[in-house]
């Protein structure tokens, strides 16, 4: 299976994106995670991308692409991935066909989970990540027993820098600017998949695996 997650900030791609990948065995690969490590470790890719990304902006596709074949050449994602957050522009898109097709494959499908505004803020406002570790948490929806540690490994728990009001702004009018695009080139090829990303994250991965199984028609 090689997936991409699509879908507004907060929406849950991370999250389903996770469990996906435990379930099948197979990374999970998120620009956002990797670009936020390059970041922290001060690499020309990460201080370059810090620019972008702490004003909400999203990083040039030139630098998505670098970061996502990066990763692509650890080579546990010969068998299959979920790409997390990537691709969000049509050029992302094509690149990653290109990138694909060089080596005989294709992307299975591309899954957008679709959330309201309200939703949103709720979620994002909430979230916590282990600075150790990168598991994820949110103050009311999944609570850690610690509000400031992480259950699994003790890690300090914090507010990601770009979860702040002004950043999600910009970041949402970044999604709006450059999905139908993206919507449009995945729907001409019949792969995309569109979920309710509302409700607990059972249930939503629930639609999505029935989805995946070919319960729902690609939109
Ligand atoms: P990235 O880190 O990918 O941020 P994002 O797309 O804004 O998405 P988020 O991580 O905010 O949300 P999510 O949908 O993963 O939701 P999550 O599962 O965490 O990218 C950051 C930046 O990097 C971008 O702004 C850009 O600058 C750059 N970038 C990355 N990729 C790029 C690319 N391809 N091209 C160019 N630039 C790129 O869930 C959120 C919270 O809600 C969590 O607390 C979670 O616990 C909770 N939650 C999840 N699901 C549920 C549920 N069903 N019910 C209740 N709570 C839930």
């Amino acid at each position: 299976m090689r997936l991409a997650m699509l879908g507004p900030p907060g929406a849950g791609k991370g999250t389903q994106a996770r469990l996906l990948a435990q379930e099948l065995n197979i990374p999970q690969i998120s620009t956002g995670d990797l670009l936020r490590d390059a970041a922290r470790r001060h690499t020309a890719t990460g201080t370059e991308a810090r620019r972008y990304m702490e004003r909400g902006l999203l990083v040039p596709d030139e630098l998505a692409l670098r970061t996502v074949v990066e990763r692509m050449g650890e080579g546990d994602a010969v068998r299959g991935f979920i790409l997390d957050g990537f691709p969000r522009t049509r050029a992302q898109a094509v690149a990653l066909d290109e990138m694909l097709a060089s080596t005989g494959q294709k992307l299975s499908r591309a899954v957008v989970l679709e959330i309201g505004d309200e939703e949103i803020v709720k979620r994002i406002s909430g979230r916590r990540v282990c600075r150790n570790c990168g598991a994820m948490y949110h103050a009311i929806f999944d609570p850690p027993r610690n509000a400031e540690l992480c259950n699994q490994c003790n890690g300090e728990l914090y507010q990601r820098e770009d979860d702040n009001e002004d950043t999600v702004r910009m970041r949402l009018e970044q999604y709006a600017g450059k999905i139908k695009p993206l919507f449009q080139y995945y729907e001409e090829k019949g792969i995309l998949i569109r979920i309710d990303g509302s409700g607990p994250v059972g249930d939503v991965h629930r639609r999505m695996l029935d989805a995946l199984k070919g319960g729902a028609k690609p939109a």
